[in-house]
């Protein structure tokens, strides 16, 4: 009996442990800052988050970096309770600064008028709320491209370059938890050595353990899904070359813009090819090979990164930087901004990067997941 609870526990253990790495490996979506175990400046909704409306205006470009030096992001709204929440923030700060009709939040529609998109590139329905304001989104003048929130909590679209005040987001205190397990690092040390000792005299809690482990680690390779926009992801594509520990590609014979470059992808259950490694540039370099010999030599194709929020920032479909991403190597010469107008990212038969025009049609490679992570 006591040696079943101590398997249980030992296992609860491991889950845990396994829950707040996952929730810090959430912050890959974040591109400045270490998320923060919690702000005296943010107001928390338990269960929904922290939230801040910073009354100082700012372009929608300006807000998006500044929510991101406080380690979170341009408010997000997933959910009915969380535009409840973005109210009654309203209402705070109506009583301390007078009234306020919108604020900016994250989403936009920069990639393709109309289709708006949260900063995590997710459409609103698939973030969980899509109420506009009434005969919202309207897109005045051509040029409302950046999302705002209405005091009310319903959506508007607004001017990207206009100023206004906007709210910032960060995880929920509990989740940010997880956010102190830099500071713990010791006590996770120590209870590694302790588990690695027992697990010697136990090897049968081990792969206990290790099974539970693994499910774990299959549904979490599910659970970064919600970067994409469309489809489901997939098993495994007969159309994809897949490379061990590195992913499946397929590179489309077939010239698109880079908007609908990355729908195509994501209908396919993926995206843009995003290289994450000198490893993936490699790969990239063999599917290159693989479509010469099939269609002739291809000199470039579209990838899955852009500077598109702001000249020179480029970035990846998934927001990191390309640092973050894990490589940034340029094509000799680039990225040039060729005609002040090169704002989508190319891939070189070589492996490195390109800036590329948006709406100049070009072939392009798609990436899936690793077939591994999916074949458990
Ligand atoms: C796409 O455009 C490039 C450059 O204009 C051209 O070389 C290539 O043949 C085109 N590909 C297809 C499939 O039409």
């Amino acid at each position: 009996m006591m040696r079943f609870i101590f398997i249980a526990i030992l296992c609860l253990s491991l889950e845990l442990l396994q829950h707040r790495t996952n929730a810090h490996d959430d912050a890959y979506c974040l591109l400045r800052g270490e998320p923060v175990p919690k702000r005296e400046d943010y107001t928390y909704f338990p269960g929904v988050g922290g939230y801040k409306l910073n009354r100082v205006k700012k372009t929608w470009f300006d807000a998006r970096v500044a929510c991101e030096e406080d380690g979170g992001h341009l408010a997000v709204i997933n959910s009915p309770d969380e535009a409840h929440s973005i109210v009654v923030l309203f209402k705070q700060a109506e009583e301390i600064h007078g009234f306020l009709d919108v604020a900016f939040c994250g989403f936009h529609d920069l990639f393709r008028e109309g289709e708006f998109l949260t900063i995590h590139g997710q459409s609103l329905e698939r973030a969980g709320f899509d109420i506009w304001h009434e005969s919202q989104p309207n897109d005045i003048d051509n040029s409302q491209n950046c999302g705002g929130v209405h005091y009310g909590g319903t959506f508007n679209d607004l001017r990207c370059d206009d100023l206004y005040e906007f709210i910032c987001e960060l995880p929920d205190v509990d989740e940010n938890d997880a956010f102190n397990l830099r500071s713990s690092k010791w006590k996770i040390t120590a209870f590694i050595t302790a588990t690695k000792t027992i697990m010697a005299r136990f090897i049968f809690i081990a792969s206990l353990c290790l099974s539970l482990e693994l499910l774990q680690h299959r549904t979490n390779a599910h659970d970064d899904a919600p970067c994409l926009l469309r489809g489901e992801p997939v098993t495994e594509r007969d159309d994809y070359t897949y490379f061990s520990g590195v992913g499946g590609y397929k590179f489309h014979h077939v010239n698109k813009t880079w908007f609908d470059a990355r729908l195509v992808c994501e209908e396919e259950g993926g995206h843009l090819v995003i290289v994450n490694s000198a490893d993936e540039a490699q790969a990239i370099i063999s599917v290159f090979k693989r479509a010469k010999k099939i269609h002739g030599f291809r000199d470039v194709a579209f990838c899955g990164f852009h500077d598109l929020f702001r000249e020179g920032e480029y970035l990846t479909i998934h927001r990191q930087s390309l640092e973050q991403a894990g490589y940034a190597i340029w094509n000799k010469r680039e990225p040039n901004n060729f005609d002040n107008d090169q704002n989508c990212g190319g891939i070189h038969f070589r492996g490195t990067l390109h800036d590329l025009k948006c709406h100049s049609p070009l072939e392009f490679v798609c990436e899936l997941p690793d077939a591994a992570d999916y074949s458990l």
